[in-house]
């Protein structure tokens, strides 16, 4: 296994992307984790279902994970300000997508994670401290959390 740290999703952002070279589309994370799951390399993800990856991310039984070492943040500003519900949001950017195993990453990217879904639920909204509901989901639905056990790893 290659190294990773868990606080590299708030450090340098990643996007997620799920879907085929034909039908695809991809959002900047800054939330996530690495660890163990059922004996298992996971990651965790968290997603607003008004996301139009949140769709993909039903669909499909995989999901990729794209670190760019901290460079590329205005690209992910932008991929993580706009919808690929309503445009071609990364023709806006520089990113390369490239197709591999499963799914879609960039060529730009340091470090890429294809996961396989293996849980999803909604957070509860009775669990969640009471900061983090007044800070985020006060008029807005909670994020659904997906696990997805880590499959591979390409590494630059
Ligand atoms: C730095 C940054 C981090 C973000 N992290 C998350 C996240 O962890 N979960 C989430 O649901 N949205 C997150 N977003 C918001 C989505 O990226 C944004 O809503 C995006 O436009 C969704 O695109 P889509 O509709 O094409 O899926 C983040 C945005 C930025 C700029």
């Amino acid at each position: 296994m290659k190294r990773l740290k868990a606080d590299q999703f708030a450090d340098q952002w990643a996007l997620l992307t799920a879907g085929q070279k034909e039908h695809f589309n991809m959002m900047t994370i800054s939330w996530g984790g690495m660890g163990t799951l059922w004996n298992k390399p996971v990651v965790t993800v968290y997603v607003k279902p008004c996301r139009y990856t949140y769709e993909f991310m039903e669909k499909n039984d995989y999901f990729v994970v794209s670190f760019f070492g901290g460079t590329h943040k205005e690209d992910l500003n932008i991929l993580g300000t706009h919808s690929g519900r309503h445009e071609d949001k990364l023709s806006l950017t520089s990113l390369t997508p490239i197709e591999i195993n499963h799914g879609m990453t960039y060529q730009e990217a340091t470090q890429t994670i294809i996961c396989k879904k293996i849980y999803e639920q909604d957070l509860n909204l009775n669990q969640i401290p009471v900061e983090a509901m007044n800070g985020y989901y006060r008029n807005e639905p909670v994020h659904r959390m997906f696990i997805g056990e880590i499959i591979e790893i390409i590494e630059k």
